[in-house]
C-alpha cells in the first residue's frame, strides 16, 4: 500500500540518484516561471503544511513575499521533536536533496538572502548526509543563489515551534518569541516587545526591519522540487481537493511493526494499521490513538477515517504531522494522559505563567490519580487548570496539553473513576512518552533520557 515519490525504498546514495529521478528539474522550473509564478504553481498545487497544522504553502509564501521590508529569509523545520513521528528523519536520510533543492525554490520565489535548514545536534546521520548533499549541489550548481547553512540545535521540543527556533538559529536558547515569523522575522531589529528596538543588524540601513521570513516543515519543502518539476495537476492527482499528495506517516506503540511509510492522503487509517503496521499485538485489541501529542485522543469507531486535514477536523482532532501513537487494552489512559502531560510540563519554558504552572498540577494531580492516592478534588482541580492553561500563550504548546489532557477526561471517564474507586491502578504496566531517536526495520528506539528531564531542563542522574 505505500505509495508515492518522496521516500525511495532505498536511500539515494549520490547526486547523480538524484538527478536520475529529476532532481534539478523543479529548480530550472521555477527559473523560468519566475518568482510569483512559481508561488501560483504551490498555490494551485494545495499543498499544505506538514509540519502539523496543514497550513496552506502556496498562501504562506505569498505571504511572506509580498510582507515589506528588505531582508526575508527562509527557514527548514527538520527539527522533528513530535513524539511519536521520524518522517522527516527518515525523509532527510533517503533523500536530503529534495529538501535542499525545495529550499532553494523558496528562498527563490520569496526573495530570500539566507536560508537555514535548523534541526537537532543529536540528528547526525542526516546532518552528515545534508552536508555532503549540499557540497555537491552547490559545486554542481544546483542549490540555487541564496547561501544555505545548516543549523544544529539543542534536543528540547520547543525547537521545532517556529518562533523558537528562529532564536535558535540567532544563537539564543529555544524560547519562543512574541510574534509569528512573517511579522517578526530572522535577525529582526524591529520592537517587538514595547517600543525598544534591537541593535541595528550590522550592514542594514534604518529603518528598522521586520525581516519577514518563511518556516516550512521539511517534508513541505521536500514536496516543492517534485510540483515545479511535474506541475499542480499532477500532485493533485493524489489525495482528495482538500488534501492533495501525499503524506509520511509514523507508526509506533503497540503495533506488531512500527513504520514510517508513505501513503496517498486520503488513505484509511485503519488501512496503515492493518498494512504496513501490521496490526495489534497477539491477543490484543486497540483502544485508543493519538497523532502527536498535539491532537485528540482517537476513538476506536474512528480508526477507519482517511487521513485527511478536513476529515480529522470533523472528528474533532487534528491530522498533525501523521505520528501515530497506538495504544491497545493493556494501556491506562491515566497513565498515557500522565506521561504526555509530564512531557509537555517539562518541555513548557515558562515564559507563560499559566502554561508552566498549569501543566505542572495537571500532571501531579493525574499522577495522583494514576498511583491509587487522587480524589475527586483532583479531577476537579485538572478541569479548573485545564481552563487557564492557555491563558496569554505565546505558542501552541499549552493548547496541547488543554487538547490532549481533556480528550483523555472526555473519552475514557470510566478508567478515572476505576481508579478514584479501587485506590490503585487497574492496568499496571511501563508507558513512556514516545519520543523517537530511531525507527528501522520495525524496531523503534525511544529516547529514555527523556523520564529523567526536569521542568528546567536539566537531567537526574541516571
Ligand atoms: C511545541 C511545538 C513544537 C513543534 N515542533 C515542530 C517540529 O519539530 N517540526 C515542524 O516542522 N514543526 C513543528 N511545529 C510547528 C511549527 O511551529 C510550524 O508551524 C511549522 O514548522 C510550519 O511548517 P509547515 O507550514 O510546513 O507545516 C511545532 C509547533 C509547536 C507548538
Ligand atoms: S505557551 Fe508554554 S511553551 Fe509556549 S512560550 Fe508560553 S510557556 Fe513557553
Amino acid at each position: 500500500m505505500a505509495a508515492g515519490f518522496l521516500l525511495p525504498e532505498a536511500p539515494l546514495q549520490t547526486l547523480a540518484d538524484w538527478l536520475a529521478l529529476g532532481g534539478g528539474d523543479g529548480l530550472k522550473a521555477a527559473r523560468r516561471l519566475g518568482a510569483e509564478s512559481t508561488i501560483d504553481e504551490i498555490r494551485a498545487s494545495g499543498l499544505r503544511g506538514r509540519g502539523g497544522g496543514g497550513f496552506p504553502t502556496g498562501a504562506k509564501w505569498a505571504g511572506v513575499a509580498s510582507a515589506p521590508g528588505t531582508h526575508h529569509y527562509v527557514v527548514a523545520n527538520a527539527a522533528e521533536g513530535e513524539p511519536g513521528t521520524f518522517k522527516d528523519r527518515r525523509l532527510m536520510r533517503h533523500n536530503p536533496f529534495q529538501l535542499i533543492e525545495g529550499v532553494a525554490i523558496a528562498a527563490f520565489a520569496v526573495g530570500a538572502t539566507e536560508a537555514f535548514i535548523g534541526l537537532k545536534a543529536s540528528f547526525s546521520p542526516e546532518i552528515d548526509g545534508l552536508t555532503r548533499a549540499l557540497a555537491d549541489m552547490t559545486a554542481a550548481g544546483l542549490a540555487g543563489d541564496t547561501p544555505i547553512t545548516l543549523v544544529p540545535g539543542p534536543e528540547e521540543y520547543l525547537l521545532g515551534e517556529e518562533k523558537a527556533l528562529l532564536e535558535v538559529i540567532e544563537g539564543k536558547d529555544p524560547l519562543p518569541r512574541l510574534l509569528p515569523p512573517y511579522l517578526h522575522g530572522l535577525f529582526s531589529t524591529a520592537p517587538q516587545l514595547g517600543w525598544i528596538p534591537s541593535p541595528l543588524e550590522p550592514g542594514h540601513p534604518e529603518p528598522h526591519e521586520s525581516n519577514p521570513t518563511l518556516v516550512n516543515n521539511a517534508e513541505t519543502l521536500s514536496n516543492v522540487p517534485w510540483i515545479l518539476a511535474r506541475g499542480p495537476e499532477w500532485f493533485r492527482t493524489m489525495g482528495t481537493p482538500s488534501s492533495p499528495g501525499t503524506i509520511v506517516a509514523t507508526v509506533c506503540g503497540d503495533v506488531a511493526y512500527p513504520v514510517v511509510t508513505e501513503v496517498e492522503m486520503g488513505t484509511h487509517l485503519s488501512a496503515l494499521l492493518h498494512g504496513p503496521a501490521g496490526g495489534p499485538l497477539p491477543d490484543r485489541t486497540w483502544k485508543a490513538i493519538f497523532s502527536g501529542v498535539a491532537n485528540s485522543v482517537i476513538d476506536p469507531s474512528r480508526f477507519d477515517m482517511p487521513m485527511t486535514y478536513e476529515d480529522f477536523a470533523a472528528c474533532g482532532t487534528g491530522l498533525g504531522a501523521a505520528g501515530f501513537i497506538v495504544y491497545d487494552d493493556s494501556a491506562c489512559m491515566v497513565n498515557v494522559a500522565r506521561v504526555f502531560s509530564q512531557f509537555l510540563a517539562v518541555e513548557s519554558c515558562g515564559q507563560c505563567p499559566p502554561c508552566k504552572l498549569g501543566s505542572g498540577e495537571i500532571t501531579d494531580r493525574l499522577e495522583r490519580i494514576e498511583s491509587g492516592q487522587g480524589t475527586d478534588d483532583d479531577v476537579a482541580q485538572i478541569g479548573r487548570w485545564l481552563g487557564t492553561v492557555t491563558d496569554g500563550a505565546r505558542c501552541y504548546l499549552a493548547t496541547e496539553e488543554q487538547v490532549v489532557v481533556s480528550s483523555v477526561l472526555r473519552r475514557h471517564p470510566e478508567e478515572f473513576a476505576e481508579h478514584l474507586e479501587n485506590g490503585r491502578c487497574p492496568r499496571p504496566r511501563e508507558i513512556i512518552v514516545p519520543k523517537i531517536v530511531d525507527l528501522e526495520d520495525g524496531r523503534v528506539t525511544y529516547d529514555e533520557s527523556q523520564a529523567r528531564k526536569r521542568p528546567d531542563w536539566t537531567y537526574a542522574p541516571a
